[in-house]
Parts: C-alpha cells; structure tokens; sequence
C-alpha cells in the first residue's frame, strides 16, 4: 500500500513538471484553461536593460490577452465607460490626444496631460512626479482618482467577479478563477511591458541598419546632441531625473511636482525628464499640456524660461540671462530630427488594438 502511494506521489510529481512548460492547470471546477505559451519580451539591441522584472512576472499570452480586456474594459470606472483606453489612445502613442489635461469620470478635467505609454520597462518610476516607483502599483492611482476613473478597487473585482468571461479569463492567465488585486495588475502590466516602441527611423539608424538620416536629421540630430541630452539624454531621451525647465506657474493648477512626492523644497516644480519617443504625434506638450507645437516647445527654451529658486542651471546662460541660444534655422532642424522618432509600426501594431 506504501508503495503504491508513493509511485501515485511519483507519478503526480512527474505530470505537474511537464505542466508547468505551459504553465496550464486544471481548475476546481474541471475546467482546464488554454495552453499558455510565454511571449518573447525581446529587448531591443540600442536599448538598456529593463528596469521591470519580467522573471517576477513573465508575459504570457492569456495573461496579456487579459491585460487588453481589462485596459480597454469601462467597467474599471465608476461610470462604466472610462477606460485606461479612453485617454491613452494608441495612434497617439497611447496619449489623449486633443486633451491639454485628461478628461476622467462625468467629464471631470484633471491637472495633467496623459503620458504616453511605451517603453515603460525601461524607466525606474512613473507618472509625471515619480509618485509610482514599480509599474503595477501605478494603476491603482487612476482607477482610484475622482478626476480619472472615480472608482473603488474591491468595486473593480467585485465586477469583473460578477462577469461571465473574466473568471475564465484569469483562469487563461494564472491558472485558477481567483480574481486578486495582484492578478488584476499583473495582468495590465503584462501588457503594458511588451508595448515597446523601438522601430523609429532614430532606432534604426541606432542599430546601423539600412537607413540614413538626410543632411538635415543628422544635423538636428548633433544640435540636440549639443543642446538637449544632457537632460534628455540617451537612447529614450532621458536621464529619469526630475528637473525644473522653467515653465511659468500656471495659477490655475499650482502644480508643485516631484515636491508632492518628497515633500522636500528643493523638488517644488520639478516634473520628470520626458522621453521624446513619438514626440511629433503626442501633443500638447509639458506635463500639463500647455505647448501646442514643437516651435512652441522651441521657442519656448530660447525665449520662455522663467526664474524659480529650482530652474535647472543648464538653463541659464552664462550671461545670467536664462534659455538655450537656438536660432530658427537650428530650432527646424531640431525639429526635423524629433520626427525621425516617430514609430508607425508601434503606433499600428494590431497586438495593442481594441477589440
Ligand atoms: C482620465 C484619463 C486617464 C485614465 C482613465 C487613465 N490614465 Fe493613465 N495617465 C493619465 C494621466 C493624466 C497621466 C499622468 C499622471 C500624473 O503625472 O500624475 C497618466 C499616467 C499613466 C502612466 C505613467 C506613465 C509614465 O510614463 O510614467 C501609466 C503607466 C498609466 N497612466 C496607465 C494607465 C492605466 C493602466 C489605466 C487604466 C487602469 C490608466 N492609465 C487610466 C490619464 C489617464
Ligand atoms: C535642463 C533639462 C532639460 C533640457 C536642457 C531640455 N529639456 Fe526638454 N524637458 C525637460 C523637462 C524636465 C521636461 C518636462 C517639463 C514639464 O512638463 O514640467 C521637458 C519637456 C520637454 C518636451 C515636452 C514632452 C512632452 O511629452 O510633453 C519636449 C518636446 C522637450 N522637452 C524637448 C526639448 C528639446 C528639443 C530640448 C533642447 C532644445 C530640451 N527639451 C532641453 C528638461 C529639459
């Protein structure tokens, strides 16, 4: 009789390490899920190395099929319509397009422009002021902000609970039917991560294939160099640090920045180093969308820094005066450059689609 119990013990063991090449498991109800083959989260030869662990949490195809429902799922809102898609739309790299600050729940206008979403396994923290430091702990500020989505998160799975698909769904991704927080998460990250933009003109080159930037690229390309990347530095154009650049306060909003995060003085009005990634299709620009154009942005650091006790120090001229010395034949070619980010095969990638 021991004996038998042990080949049984011997047998169970062998058949649950064959299982786990498809991470497929059985169900208490006996519903056995799809296979769940991994996804391939290449990182790109120019990029660094990801900051999100995918070890902790590697995607999978169920788990990123889930992660798109719940993204483009109103039922996360109070109001059952705005979804994570409703402002990070994907032909605008995943900006709200039009919007100068998101428009959330009952049209209720927030103090911020929608970040764009790409490349997010490679930056060490979120949002505009850094006030998420790891990817799935971010979601919860807009499923839970009154100007966003107005919502509770024990509302959230109690809905998706009561749904007829998203049980199986989760049982797809994770194995069995129990809807979590974690889960929930997880699963929007295992989306979020694979959404990398890397096939711009810019990347290209970068990686010496096939391309050539025209005389005009190249030469933007060396002024940005010269003028732009000691902040907006390196392959995402930024150095993740939070600086203050010199925008005006604008009343309205009064947006103290990283100091909202630290409480520390010396970070009042210092808004996180953006990637310019897109950047040609992601206006309005600043982090609270108060520049139309990228002669705006342009014109901008030549003529519209203004003083504050944190302006960066690489704004001011040696003269004392403050800005950047660009003429306009520069602030073109400039521009010229920014477009060559632009990446159409990330912008209309079916894989990140609504359905
Ligand atoms: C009402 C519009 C709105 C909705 C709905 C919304 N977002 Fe956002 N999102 C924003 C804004 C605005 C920011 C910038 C927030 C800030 O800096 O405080 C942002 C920032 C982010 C960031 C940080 C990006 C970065 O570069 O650091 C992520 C990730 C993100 N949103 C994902 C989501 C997900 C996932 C959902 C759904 C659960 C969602 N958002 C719903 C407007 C929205
Ligand atoms: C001292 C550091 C610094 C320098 C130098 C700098 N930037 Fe910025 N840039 C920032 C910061 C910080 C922000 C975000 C500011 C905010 O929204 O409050 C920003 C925002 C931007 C944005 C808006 C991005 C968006 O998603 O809305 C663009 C475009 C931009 N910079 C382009 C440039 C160009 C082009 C140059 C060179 C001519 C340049 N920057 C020089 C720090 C810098």
């Amino acid at each position: 009789m021991k004996q038998l119990l042990y080949i049984l013990l011997f047998i169970s063991i062998s058949c649950s390490t064959e299982g786990t090449d498809d991470t497929s498991v059985m169900t208490d109800d006996g519903y056995t899920p799809l296979p769940n083959p991994a996804l391939n989260f290449e990182i790109p030869s120019n990029f660094p190395e990801s900051t999100y662990d995918v070890t902790q949490n590697p995607p999978t195809e169920q788990g990123f099929e889930l992660g798109k429902r719940l993204f483009f799922d109103g039922r996360l809102a109070s109001d059952g319509v705005v979804s994570c898609g409703f402002c990070h739309i994907q032909e605008f790299a995943f900006t709200h397009h039009t919007h100068i600050t998101s428009h959330g729940v009952d049209g209720q206008i927030g103090s911020r422009n929608a970040q764009p979403l790409h490349n997010l396994a490679f930056m060490a923290d979120f949002t505009w002021d850094g006030a998420a430091t790891f990817l799935d702990s971010q979601f919860i500020i807009p499923i839970t902000a009154e100007k966003e989505m107005n919502e509770t998160i024990s509302n959230v799975l109690n809905k998706l609970r009561d749904d007829d698909n998203y049980p199986q769904l989760y049982a797809n991704a994770f194995g069995d039917q129990e809807i979590t927080t974690e889960r929930t998460f997880k699963a929007l990250s295992q989306f979020i991560v694979m959404m990398i933009s890397a096939n711009s003109k810019y990347d290209k080159w970068e990686r010496g294939e096939a391309v050539t930037l025209t005389p005009d690229e190249d030469a933007g390309r060396i002024l940005f160099d010269a003028k732009c990347a000691s902040c907006h530095a390196g392959t995402l154009q930024t150095d993740q640090t939070y600086r203050n650049n010199g925008l005006a306060i604008d009343p309205a909003f009064n947006d103290i920045g990283r100091e909202r995060v630290t409480g520390l003085p010396e970070d009042n009005r210092k808004f996180k180093v953006p990637s310019l990634r897109n950047i040609e299709i992601t206006f309005p620009y600043m982090h609270d969308g108060r520049l139309q154009s990228l002669q705006d942005v342009l014109d901008f650091y030549t003529n519209g820094v203004t003083a504050s006790d944190n302006l960066d120090p690489l704004l001011v001229r040696p003269d004392g005066t403050l800005g950047l010395d660009i003429t306009q034949d520069e602030k073109e070619k400039i521009i010229t450059f920014l477009k060559t980010l632009t990446d159409n095969d990330f912008l209309l990638d079916n894989r990140f689609k609504e359905f």
